[in-house]
């Protein structure tokens, strides 16, 4: 019985192989000679863990670099999430609903563990070793500007006060207006940071190439032409509130409550360690970033980010 299922598979194999013209004989001799897979060679795990190279003596600065590599893979699962809805050729509510609900948890245990960052290092540590860090800042993450990319069209990410009239604007325009570059400023000289300047210089045509690939297959644009008075997409529309808030008001806010942490000191202190206009920058309330306008009302819009919407935050300490 055994030896006739061995000779089915076999066969299988045969017609797979000769389908592409290979010889399945070399094959069974490589599979014969190959070692058995091992779960640290599967995840490379050697290599992971030498990836935590402090740039000081300080123990806490490898809890700090360990916290940003977990949220980049993060950031790298939502975006294969975002990926799958994009490609999608046909706009299945429940297919949708489904992903979005994986991106949400994503979200949710990146702001839950946010503890990590604010109640894990030590301050009078993690102002040493900042200063061996500059200008590097997580504000460099291009994973984050592709998340929203891949969420929301260009024009919804443009800085609040250009926003209303950035309608015509060609995608190039609207990317050279979006809210980011605005938010890194000197504070002392309102010029750019080198901090952004650095990133610019990285990254401009990657960001570039991929607002064009997403132009009309981001979930905001597919999301925008659905009935959302229609009840049975009810429970996909509860799901794109939750991904928005989570996204544009809570992770920002748990961020926001670390930096108030450590950094917390008066603006000319700050400006004269050639700091940026962050307090005025990171709060959600400032750049009212919303990725699906169409599932909320005026009133929710006008009060994005203030008192009352941060019901899933991490609290400062
Ligand atoms: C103690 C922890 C942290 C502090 C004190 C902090 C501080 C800051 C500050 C001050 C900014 C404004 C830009 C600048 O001046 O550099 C910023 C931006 C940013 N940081 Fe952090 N950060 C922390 C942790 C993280 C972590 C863990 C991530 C995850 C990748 C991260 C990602 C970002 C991003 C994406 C921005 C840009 C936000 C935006 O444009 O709205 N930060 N951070």
């Amino acid at each position: 019985m055994q030896e006739q299922q061995i000779l089915e598979q076999l066969k299988r194999l045969e017609v797979k192989y000769e389908a592409t013209g290979q010889d399945l004989n070399s094959y069974l001799e490589g599979l014969f000679e190959a070692d058995f897979l091992n779960y640290w060679d599967y995840i490379h795990l050697d290599t992971l863990l030498t990836l935590q190279i402090k740039r000081t003596t300080l123990p806490d600065e490898e809890v700090f670099i360990i916290y940003h590599q977990v949220t980049e893979l993060y950031f790298k699962l939502i975006l294969l999430e975002l990926e799958q809805l994009a490609n999608a050729t046909e706009v299945n509510p429940e297919f949708f609903r489904e992903r979005i609900v994986r991106v949400n948890r994503y979200f949710e245990t990146l702001i839950h563990s946010f503890k990590v960052m604010m109640n894990g290092m030590e301050p009078t540590q993690f102002m040493k070793f900042r200063m061996a860090l500059l200008p590097a800042s997580g504000f460099q993450s291009v994973q984050y500007r592709l998340i929203e990319l891949a969420c929301a069209p260009a024009l919804q990410l443009v800085e609040s006060e250009s926003r209303s009239h950035a309608n015509n604007l060609s995608l190039e325009e609207q990317l050279e207006k979006i809210y980011w570059r605005k938010g890194a400023t000197v504070l002392a000289t309102g010029k750019k940071t080198l901090t952004l300047e650095r990133f610019e210089e990285k990254y401009n045509d990657r960001i570039l190439r991929f607002a064009k690939k997403y132009e009309h297959i981001n979930l905001g644009f597919k999301m925008s032409s659905l009935d959302w008075k229609s009840p049975e997409l009810e429970p996909l529309k509860m799901q794109l509130r939750e991904l928005d808030e989570q996204a544009n008001i809570h992770w920002p806010l748990a961020h926001f409550h670390s930096a108030m942490r450590y950094l917390n000191k008066p603006p000319a202190v700050i400006a004269a360690t050639g700091g940026t206009n962050w307090q005025r920058y990171l709060p959600p309330k400032f750049q009212k970033i919303i990725f699906f306008p169409f599932v909320w009302t005026d009133e929710e819009m006008d009060s994005w980010g203030r008192a009352g919407v941060e019901k899933n935050t991490v609290k400062p300490f």
